[in-house]
């Protein structure tokens, strides 16, 4: 089976090629990202109106490099997968349309996915990894746990009830005058930086909630800046440091005790998976931390290489090519949905990060 995944809910143009070998094992044929950060960078952050005319502008010629890095074209593709949400509605409306002319013109089935669905389906992908697996799914919409039981059996176990994590790698690069984007440039600042120079808090840390808050962070980090402006390079990486330090701390914390209830769940009989996903997955001290923690637990840590955490189509067309396997398709006149989440009954929560709308 070969997949042909669409991506275009935020700021990246994506096409992929993905599909199984003959023995059945996971297979990424291509995967091409077009970033749009020289159109946003002049307004510090994603400007939907300006991604969706991009995304518009070069989402043929990506598909078209998408099917001939994998040496294949449109008559040997078996599905079509294609974000249709959550995301910034525009670039939504672009991929799904896309797709479904595709299907229509080219009689090709097609799937619409969830975007985080694709996120947290990606360690399938990369090492073969069998459910059930815990994830930390960090990006600049979404902080959550979930216990990935199965296909389509995602269960919210703990969520931001504010700010998500990639919202404070943004946010903080941009007070502290950072390019954009921010997760990258705070983590190239925070490289000469010293870790202990700052104590930042670490909210509802020690209480009985899996649940995270990272908005007092922010709050500290400006409050922090504020009283030693005018800052000099080494504050700047000292900042940064502090804030990778307190971020990955806090989500160690969380991590262990949603480790321990996973464990109650399943025994500790067998190797327990945990998967980080999601842009500020990619962060080298974040990766390392939660390395340490499943040392530390003896559990196994799978954390898909960076550009398979940030935003990409093969975690869409694998998602597809899984739910094809059992049979799915979508119809022509599905429509794309800007708020989606992954655990539909999991409770909301008011106020736990957004995606888009990041200016
Ligand atoms: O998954 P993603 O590409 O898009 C969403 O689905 O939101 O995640 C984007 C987020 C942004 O907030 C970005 O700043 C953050 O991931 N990010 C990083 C790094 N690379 C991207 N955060 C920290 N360190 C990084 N190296
Ligand atoms: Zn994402």
């Amino acid at each position: 089976m070969r997949i042909l995944g669409i991506e275009t809910s935020c700021d990246e143009t994506a096409a992929a090629v993905v599909g199984r070998d003959r023995r059945g094992k996971p297979l990424l044929c291509s995967n091409v990202v077009l970033s749009q950060i020289d159109e946003h960078s002049a307004f510090g952050g994603v400007v939907p109106e300006i991604a969706a005319r991009a995304h518009l502008a070069a989402l043929d010629k990506v598909i078209e490099l998408a099917l001939e890095e994998a040496k294949t074209n449109l008559k040997d593709i078996d599905g079509i997968g294609v974000t249709s949400g959550p995301g910034l509605i525009g670039g939504l409306m672009v991929g799904l349309m896309t797709a479904k002319a595709l299907s229509a013109s080219c009689g090709i089935p097609y799937l619409g996915i969830n975007h985080l669905e694709g996120h947290a389906l990606t360690a399938r992908l990369t090492d073969g990894l069998d459910y059930p697996y815990l994830l930390l799914l960090v990006s600049g919409g979404h902080t959550q746990i979930l216990c990935v039981r199965g296909l389509g059996n995602y269960e919210r176990w703990a969520t931001t009830i504010d700010d998500a994590a990639g919202e404070v790698f943004d946010k903080t690069a941009k007070l502290l005058g950072l390019p954009f984007p921010g997760g990258p440039n705070v983590e190239k600042a925070a490289r000469k930086g010293d870790p202990q120079r700052f104590k930042f808090p670490m909210p509802l840390r020690g209480q009985d909630t899996l649940n995270m808050s990272f908005s007092g962070l922010k709050t500290a980090i400006r409050q922090q800046a504020e009283k030693l402006a005018p800052l000099s390079e080494q504050d700047i990486a000292d900042l940064c440091a502090s804030l990778e330090k307190t971020m990955g701390d806090v989500l160690a914390d969380r991590c262990a005790k949603a480790m321990a209830r996973f464990l109650e769940e399943h025994g500790s009989s067998q190797t327990n998976f945990l998967v980080v996903a999601g842009g500020v997955a990619s962060n080298t001290h974040i990766r390392e931390r939660m390395s340490e923690l499943c040392e530390e637990m003896q559990w196994r840590l799978t954390a898909p290489p960076a550009i398979l955490c940030t935003d990409n189509a093969a975690m869409i067309g694998w998602a597809a090519l899984e739910r094809f396997e059992q049979g799915e398709a979508s119809p022509l006149d599905l429509s794309p949905r800007a708020r989606w989440p992954l655990d539909a009954d999991a409770v909301s929560v008011i106020g736990s990060g957004r995606k888009g709308a990041r200016v």
